[in-house]
């Protein structure tokens, strides 16, 4: 009886630990906390900080920023992504949530890229064949080809990627991110065109090539 006890006081425990570990954003201590986006910022804080809350309204929690498809032209790759944040949607303040549109052109993809602070789940709105990957930290690689009204789950802060198989046909999934402020990390871009850039001693050496492998990729990428 007493190991029973024991184990379950453990198993209490660990279910605690675990909650506690896998929580995204900070809790909300109130129902909502309609972001006030206007300048001049005069105090800074982890978030923005609330309207009063009697000037709440109906047009805080709902946005229009993800009816328009973006414009796939413009990126080389052929992906454009549009997400909802505190301007657009002020109502999603403290609760530790993002949507993602992501509009694929045939054959375009969403390179391989970290989410710092947010799990990702997207479902595939439009799209014959999509493939999903991910990576994990001893470097296996999780792929999956999707269809129309599939979804795909991304690990928070694992590189992962998205590629529309189809080469024709454009693509449209959505994304549901559990942070109000994902941030998105490009591992092309954040090697091969920061600024300032990384010395090109130390590109050389991290991926074994030489200098003109790294002007190369650093003038393809447009850094
Ligand atoms: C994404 O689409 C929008 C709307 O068409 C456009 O204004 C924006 O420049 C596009 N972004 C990129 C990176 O191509």
């Amino acid at each position: 009886m007493a190991t029973l006890t024991c184990s379950f006081i453990l198993f209490f425990y660990l279910f605690l630990i675990i909650i506690f570990m896998v929580r995204s954003d900070p809790e909300p201590l109130q129902d909502y906390c309609v972001a006030q986006t206007q300048p001049p910022q005069t105090f800074f804080l982890n978030g923005a900080p609330c309207i009063n809350p009697a000037d709440a309204s109906p047009s805080h929690f709902t946005t229009t920023a993800l009816s328009k498809a973006g414009d796939t032209a413009a990126n080389p790759l052929g992906f454009n992504v549009t997400l909802t944040n505190i301007r657009n949607l002020p109502g999603v303040n403290t609760l530790g949530l993002t949507m993602a549109r992501v509009d694929i052109a045939g054959n375009g993809l969403v390179p391989p890229h970290t989410h710092p602070r947010a799990s990702e789940v997207t479902i595939v709105i439009k799209g014959s064949s999509l493939l999903a990957g991910f990576v994990d930290t001893s470097n296996r690689l999780f792929t999956q080809q999707l269809r129309e009204g599939d979804a795909f789950v991304f690990p928070k802060g694992l590189i992962h990627f998205l590629y529309n198989l189809d080469s024709k046909a454009p693509a449209l999934i959505i994304s549901g991110l559990t942070s109000q402020n994902p941030g998105a990390q490009l591992a092309s871009a954040a090697t091969f065109t920061t600024k300032p850039s990384i010395p090109d001693d130390i590109l050389k050496k991290a991926f074994q090539i030489n200098g003109q492998d790294v002007s190369r990729i650093r003038r393809n990428l447009g850094g």
